[in-house]
């Protein structure tokens, strides 16, 4: 995003960069640099530090990595039942010693994890009673070297007394090992449960799949009807929600007269999100505009992060619209501005006593400058890589780009659309990795993308366009990302209108409830040509639905040309049902025993496509569909 923020942004005055150039992170922290590096040709190049590697693989063979969280976050009074999440994978990295005869078949041989979940309470300081105990949650089992560990318990007052609704998370503690009661493992989280919103909304975000739930709350005025209690009537609703839209500036578009028809035309096009970058001291009218018709906003802090009176301000006259569904509290300013971390985790905090229902958001420009720190003040994490129109070899400061050195506009890209899955799959790569030497690991985060809708700067020579703006947002929607908030509004017409078209398929049923409730599994792509080696594909099945959801993409600009198989191990595809985006109808598409195929993709093409299956395979997410949300 770079300089094209503060441009287009609004106009607030830049943070004194005085203490904050004393504050940042990396090395030569006195010169110009951004993701850590200098890109200035009087300054030599050095190692940036800050770079997420793999850590030392200790153990072979490998252990059992247990990690847990609440199922979804956060659980508000009026649920009725509240789970956790557990992965258990084989981990060359840390984790409990597992007989490696089971270790090594891995999968379904591969053993079964026993854990109980429980309750830490801190009891009164003082007297002899200080210090604290624990109230066992819930007990189960799971195959070990897998992701589906779920485990659901009811959130009576009458069964777990110390369990009420509170502004503050309860510490939790999984202990587990390879019998009932074991404790040869030991995880801990944060559990959310919080008290009935008055009004506005809540945003849960499901741990497992990263995906969005938005409810709003009813005004119990309007929901007095037959005998339905006031509790009911406040219990929010929830919707899969899958955000799509942009970040959408101030000048010469919130801030102009005609900003409300122009929001008309936003929304017409069939965007569902906004991030407006503006606040409701400046734009109240358009800002209430947005509620009363229910476009989805993204609250914008980044530009006052680090001044918390100015949050603060801020976020009390955000926090109970209906339309809100996160904050975004810091941009490429942490990583790419080398900001100091506590920064980010000052913010958070306040964020979470202010406002603890709805997700806070980073977004992340660089490619391996200090993620960990960077993301863990973050519920959501976004990265920005703009790789269209980019050149490696000399940026418009006069450098070449490296790991090193220089800014090219997209950290470490290739300059190509697929630099979207790689950054993806990096960030996931690190999520795994951190912790690492024996230490326990943190839970991965759940991912958004922001697709690149612009030119200009000196970096960029061109907009995407229309096929390359598909491609970048299924890319994304392929590898886990749960929404897609593109740089920047108002954007050329040809995007717009690309991005509207595709947002009205990916944001309403039936794929919008594929993509929140289930993490996309790949299927086995084979070719008779190797220029397949650019298709890109995911699928995303539910339990006991006999239907699945196909996503391919052609990343090469060239038609590949041969036959293009999927297959989807462990499920019977019977036919394509639908052809719900691309230009390949549902009977142009070949069925080979349970393979899917075409003989010819064109270049940068996208399709999502619906296929009818059995209903006698499991998918892996199916334990997560027990999670009940609230309404
Ligand atoms: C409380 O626990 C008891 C015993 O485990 C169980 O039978 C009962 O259904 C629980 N109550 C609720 C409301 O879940
Ligand atoms: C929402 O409810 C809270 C708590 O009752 C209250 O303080 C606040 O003023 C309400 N906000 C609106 C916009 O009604
Ligand atoms: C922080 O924000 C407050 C409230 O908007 C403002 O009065 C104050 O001047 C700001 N401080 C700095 C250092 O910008
Ligand atoms: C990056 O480029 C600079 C300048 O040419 C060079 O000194 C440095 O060794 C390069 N770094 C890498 C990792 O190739
Ligand atoms: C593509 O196939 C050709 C012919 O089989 C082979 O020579 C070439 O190495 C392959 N290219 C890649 C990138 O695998
Ligand atoms: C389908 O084909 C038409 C005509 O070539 C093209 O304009 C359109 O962008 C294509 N749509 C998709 C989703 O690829």
């Amino acid at each position: 995003m770079h300089f094209t923020k503060l441009n287009t942004a609004v106009a607030t005055v830049t943070v004194a960069l005085g203490v904050a150039h004393a504050q940042e992170t990396g090395h030569h922290t006195d010169w110009p640099r951004w993701c850590g590096k200098v890109y200035q040709p009087e300054y030599p190049s050095f190692d940036p530090g800050g770079q997420t590697v793999e850590p030392e693989r200790l153990y072979d063979p490998p252990r059992l990595d247990v990690r847990f969280s609440p199922a979804l976050i956060p659980y508000v009074e009026g649920d009725e039942t509240a789970g956790f999440a557990v992965d258990a994978l084989l981990s060359p990295y840390r984790g409990v010693e597992w007989p490696s005869s089971i270790a090594e078949q891995g999968g379904e041989e591969g053993g079964t994890f026993f854990y109980t979940i429980y309750l830490m309470e801190l009891v009164e300081e003082g007297g002899e009673h200080g210090g604290s105990s624990e109230t066992q949650l819930v007990s189960s089992s799971m195959p070990a070297n897998s992701r589906e560990g779920f485990s659901e318990f009811s959130l009576s007052l009458e069964n777990i007394t110390s369990l009420a609704p509170s502004m503050e998370p309860y510490d939790v503690m999984l202990r587990g090992g390879r019998k009932e009661g074991s404790t040869e493992v030991e995880a801990t989280s944060k559990f959310w449960y919080l008290p009935r919103k008055e009004n506005g909304s809540v945003t849960i975000v499901d741990q497992n799949t990263g995906g969005l739930w938005h409810g709003t709350v009813e005004s119990p005025a309007s929901s007095h009807t037959g005998n339905r209690n006031d509790a009911d009537a406040k219990r929010p609703k929830s919707k899969p929600l899958i955000p799509y839209g942009f970040y959408a500036s101030y000048d010469g578009f919130l801030a102009e007269d005609d900003a409300i028809e122009a929001i008309d035309n936003y929304a017409n096009r069939g965007l569902n999100a906004m991030c407006p970058l503006t606040r409701y001291d400046e734009s109240k009218e358009q800002l209430d505009y947005m509620e009363d018709i229910g476009l989805y906003v993204l609250f914008d802090l980044r530009e006052i992060y680090k001044n918390l009176t100015a949050v603060e301000e801020a976020v009390l006259l955000a926090r109970d619209a209906k339309n809100l569904w996160g904050y975004w509290l810091a941009d490429d300013r942490p990583d790419g501005h080398q900001d100091a971390f506590d920064l980010g985790a000052r913010g958070y905090s306040l964020l979470k006593t202010l406002d603890p229902y709805h997700p806070v958001i980073a977004v992340l420009n660089c490619q391996n400058y200090y993620y960990p720190a960077y993301s863990s003040p973050a519920d959501i994490v976004i990265p920005d890589a703009y790789p269209m129109g980019t050149s490696y070899e000399l940026s418009k400061w006069g450098t070449a780009c490296n790991a090193t050195y220089g800014d090219c506009g997209c950290d470490n890209c290739a300059g190509e659309v697929a630099d979207v899955a790689s950054r993806l799959d990096r960030l996931a790569r690190y999520d795994e990795w951190i912790g690492g030497g024996g230490q326990p690991g943190r839970w991965r985060k759940p991912r958004m993308f922001s697709p690149q809708s612009f030119h200009g700067e000196g970096y960029w020579e061109r907009d995407p366009g229309p096929q390359e703006a598909w491609a970048m947002s299924l890319l994304a929607l392929n590898h886990g990302a749960k929404g897609i908030i593109s740089w920047v509004w108002p954007t050329a017409d040809a995007l717009a209108q690309a991005h509207g078209e595709l947002s009205k398929v990916v944001t309403r049923e039936p794929v919008s409830d594929f993509l929140v409730r289930a993490s996309p599994l790949l299927p086995v792509v084979t070719t008779s040509s190797n220029e397949s080696l650019g298709v890109d594909a995911a699928y995303w099945a539910l339990d006991g639905r006999e239907e699945m959801l196909v996503s391919i993409v052609n990343t090469n600009p060239c038609e590949m040309e041969g036959l293009l198989m999927l297959e989807f191990p462990g499920f019977e595809v019977l036919r394509v049902k639908q052809s719900l985006w691309g230009n390949i109808s549902a009977e142009e598409w070949t069925m080979d025993e349970r393979k899917v195929g075409t003989v010819s993709l064109p270049g940068m093409a996208t399709c999502l496509l619906l296929l009818s299956i059995t209903d006698s395979c499991q998918s892996q997410n199916s334990r997560m569909l027990k999670v009940q949300i609230a309404g």
